[in-house]
């Protein structure tokens, strides 16, 4: 059994469990050598060759103990047929929605668009890498969907004024995601995904209706995936209160971010703990890493706990901190 199995299963591991969110991605030389050549993202993504390479870098460097795959959670706009690019500097960049050619999108033809993703995780599950370790496939939800869609750009600097003003769009995009993900999800796991994280990166920006956004979406989502016989992780950063999320959506494993109190947090959550580590402090030094790492294995000593960052690993990390980072964790006691 993998050691997030297990942990997953409460079980005390022989070894502490980690892997990075954002672990295939800019931060790696070899990353940004095969980026260069391919300027395209979304192509890149869908170039399963290359993905598969990418996703095996942060595996052969550190040996974490999950791969994930590599490939983004706008894959799925992209899929349905909303133009999406990524301009640099700028971060995505999403085409106009006409909700009539969306809603005439088959689940073959959304299949179809998708199928590199597939042909990359039923390559990858045969790869002597992937041996003992977890495959995760992932989605967005559809909250943070929905803020892509309909925003077209990152909320960095807030939603748009006019977000939302009609009422009608929001509940047609939020119907045809909960479709379209549920299916993702399905060809993922179809295809060898062994874990999938539902990574609600927006969830802090939702003020009102939580219902109609992050709780009743997201546990339609996790139902489907166990359903499927499979462990789902979610991870809605920002949210204010974590205790109640994982009390109505009940995942199998609950990603914090570096603003959630693990100390306060361990002792109303009854499920598996993965994350917390501000990425920030991977740019500071080792010493204090040293520090920080500790105080969380520290505090989920007697909890199954999957060591991770508390938001995805920024590009300007430097290799070093993270070879520091993943010895301290192994070789904590
Ligand atoms: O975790 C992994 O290593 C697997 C691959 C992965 C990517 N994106 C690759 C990627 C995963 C799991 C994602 C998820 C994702 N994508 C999220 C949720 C997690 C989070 O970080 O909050 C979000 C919000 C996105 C949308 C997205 N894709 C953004 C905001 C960006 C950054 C754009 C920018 O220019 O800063 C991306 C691009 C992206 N996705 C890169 C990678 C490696 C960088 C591409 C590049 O410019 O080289």
């Amino acid at each position: 059994m993998t050691p997030i199995k297990e942990c997953l299963i409460n079980k005390s591991t022989k070894i502490n469990p980690i892997w990075l969110m954002r672990q295939a991605g800019r931060y790696l030389p070899e990353f940004r050598e095969i980026r260069k050549s391919n300027p395209d993202f979304i192509k890149l993504c869908l170039n399963h060759t290359l993905a598969q390479e990418i996703t095996l870098q942060p595996i052969k460097r550190f040996g974490f103990d999950a791969a994930i795959i590599f490939s983004d959670i706008l894959m799925i706009p992209y899929g349905i047929g909303q133009n999406v690019e990524f301009k640099k500097n700028l971060g995505p960049t999403l085409g106009n929605i006409e909700l009539k050619k969306l809603f005439n999108v088959s689940k073959n033809e959304f299949t179809e668009n998708l199928s590199p993703i597939y042909k990359l995780l039923t390559n990858l599950k045969n790869c002597k890498e992937i041996e003992n370790r977890d495959l995760i496939g992932f989605v967005g939800a559809p909250w943070t969907l929905l803020v892509y869609m309909i925003n077209k750009i990152s909320p960095k600097n807030g939603l748009q004024e006019d977000f939302f003003k009609d009422e009608i769009l929001i509940n047609e995009v939020l119907n045809l995601l909960d479709k379209f993900i549920k299916i993702h999800i399905e060809n993922q796991i179809n295809a060898g995904a062994t874990i999938i994280q539902i990574f609600d990166s927006w969830a802090g920006l939702i003020q009102n209706d939580f219902d109609r956004f992050l709780y009743y979406p997201t546990l339609s989502l996790v139902n489907h995936v166990k359903k499927l016989g499979v462990p789902v992780i979610c991870f809605p950063r920002g949210i204010s209160d974590y205790s109640k999320f994982t009390k109505i959506v009940k995942p199998s494993m609950i990603n914090i971010d570096y603003n959630v109190d693990p100390q306060k947090l361990i002792k109303s959550l009854d499920i598996p703990i993965q994350g917390g580590l501000d990425p920030k402090i991977l740019l500071s030094n080792k010493e204090n890493l040293k520090k920080q790492i500790k105080k969380y294995l520290e505090i989920f000593r007697d909890h199954p706990y999957v060591f991770n960052l508390g938001h995805g690993i920024l590009p300007e990390t430097e290799i070093d901190m993270v070879y520091e980072l993943v010895e301290i964790v192994r070789n904590y006691k």
